[in-house]
């Protein structure tokens, strides 16, 4: 009556076992139990500890004698959240339950957003719907709370560093330090000691013990970009510091122990430079254990204009311009452009455009004269060796495939770039299609 006064929502059951079933059936989603000690059958104590083995996301409250100071210790011992003496008063015991309910679903909604905030911080501000980059989260989800090491490769400006930060706070480590080495800024003779440390008086130059990188990054994650700039002098002693966990600074007598995850990026093609000489294999091997390849933002379709989207709102919201997209013409130029800079050189061509533009929607004389005058007539299809030089209409077929590739598959368009009427491009589509069912 008391509860149902205060508009508090009750079952009522008649033993332990009862409630047992009823906490484990679907449909209520119990906040908090208030239970006897002294019952037949299964009594309070017991029904403490079954509940949290069973569910221990619902709260427990038990009602003890006033006289049995013992039942309360065991019942609080056995996973209870608090006791109540009898006998009841009944005020007393609504406000006691109200805040063990009030305190419970608090928690539910942090945990709840917890999860949902680690989740966008997996991919922190990756952004992108093609399938390539769907790929690309579900990897990174698979393998961030891992101790694997992990490759990432892809042109520049696709957004490598941004992976391997999201695999660091997708994982465990994401309150440990992530420190990002970019081992074609580091002369070569500083490499060891910048990397592993040095102690005092091991060279001229050394006045003090410092720390390096590997030690910093010490229950994090380490990341070693432009890993194909990484003197083949140094790659023997990184090699053993991963494989043996351990590091021993210039100069010391002792190793000291390290717990680190590496993710290394490269453009560099490090397959070539492994079969030049120029990178250890054994390291390669490795360090090469997960590959991920970011596509280039020209195979992206139609995510360079959703990342076209966020950054016009992301400058237009710095700079205070009501800017809030593209005219037809300045989005179609920006799907026909090849982006050989990627997200980066979209991110500075948006930067320019929100910046000159008059208008609410940025138009094609905003946008940088290299991107605007752009034409795909500048595309090479075949490479210069004669041997490898193509007939016209294989020449044509390439073409009309990269870009259809291009435009995401948006047969209009494409038309209208390919200079086609649409029937037209409809025809040759059929026909490739037919020729590579009769060759397949
Ligand atoms: N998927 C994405 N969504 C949003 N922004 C991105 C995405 N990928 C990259 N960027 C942005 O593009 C810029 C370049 O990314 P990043 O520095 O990670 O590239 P990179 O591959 O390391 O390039 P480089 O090889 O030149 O070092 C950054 O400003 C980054 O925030
Ligand atoms: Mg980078």
């Amino acid at each position: 009556m008391h509860f149902s006064k205060a508009g508090i929502r009750f079952d009522v059951c008649h033993s332990a076992e009862e409630a047992c079933e009823r906490v484990l059936a679907p449909g209520v989603e119990y906040l908090a139990v208030l239970t006897d000690v002294n019952m037949s059958g299964m009594d309070g104590i017991e029904f403490c500890t079954w509940m949290s083995k069973h569910r221990p996301d619902v709260a427990v409250v038990v009602m003890t004698a006033f006289t049995s100071m013992e039942s309360a210790v065991s019942a609080m011992r056995a996973g209870a959240v608090d006791y109540i003496q009898k006998p009841l008063h009944m005020e007393g015991t609504v406000n006691r339950m109200r805040r063990v309910i009030d305190a419970r679903q608090l928690q539910t909604r942090v945990e709840r957003l917890e999860r949902a905030l680690h989740e966008t911080r997996a991919h922190d501000d990756l952004l992108g719907a093609s399938a390539a980059m769907k790929q690309i989260y579900s990897l990174i989800k698979r393998v961030s709370d891992t101790p694997t090491s992990v490759l990432v490769t892809g042109e520049t400006g696709t957004g490598k560093e941004l992976v391997a930060r999201a695999l660091h706070n997708g994982s465990r480590r994401r309150e440990g330090p992530f420190v990002a080495v970019n081992c074609s800024a580091i002369p070569e003779h500083l490499f060891e000691s910048e990397l592993f440390g040095h102690t005092r008086g091991a060279f001229t130059d050394a006045r003090s013990d410092r720390v390096g990188l590997l030690a910093q990054a010490d229950g994090g994650t380490l990341f070693l970009d432009e890993l194909g700039d990484l003197p083949i002098t140094v790659q023997p002693k990184l090699l053993r510091s991963l494989e043996e966990r351990v590091i021993r600074p210039v100069g010391a007598n002792q190793e000291q122990s390290i717990n680190i995850r590496v993710v290394a990026a490269t453009h560099a093609d490090l397959d070539t430079l492994v079969s030049e000489g120029r990178f250890r294999e054994d390291l390669y091997f490795r360090i090469n254990v997960i590959r991920m390849h970011l596509p280039p933002l020209r195979s992206r379709g139609h995510d360079i204009l959703l990342l076209a989207q966020h950054f016009i709102e992301r400058y237009a919201r710095l700079m205070e311009k009501p800017v809030t997209g593209f005219k037809t013409a300045a989005a179609e130029q920006l799907l026909v452009y090849h982006w050989p800079g990627n997200i980066r050189e979209l991110r500075n061509c948006v930067e320019h455009a929100v910046t000159l533009t008059e208008y609410e929607r940025v138009g094609l004389e905003d946008l940088p004269p290299r991107i605007r005058d752009y034409s795909p007539s500048h595309v090479i299809v075949a490479g210069s060796d004669p041997a490898e030089l193509l007939p016209m209409h294989e020449v044509e077929r390439l073409y009309v495939q990269r870009v259809m590739q291009t435009v995401d598959g948006n047969k209009t368009l494409a038309a209208k770039i390919l200079g086609f009427d649409r029937k037209t491009l409809y025809r040759k589509i059929e026909r490739y299609e037919k020729q590579a069912r009769a060759g397949g």
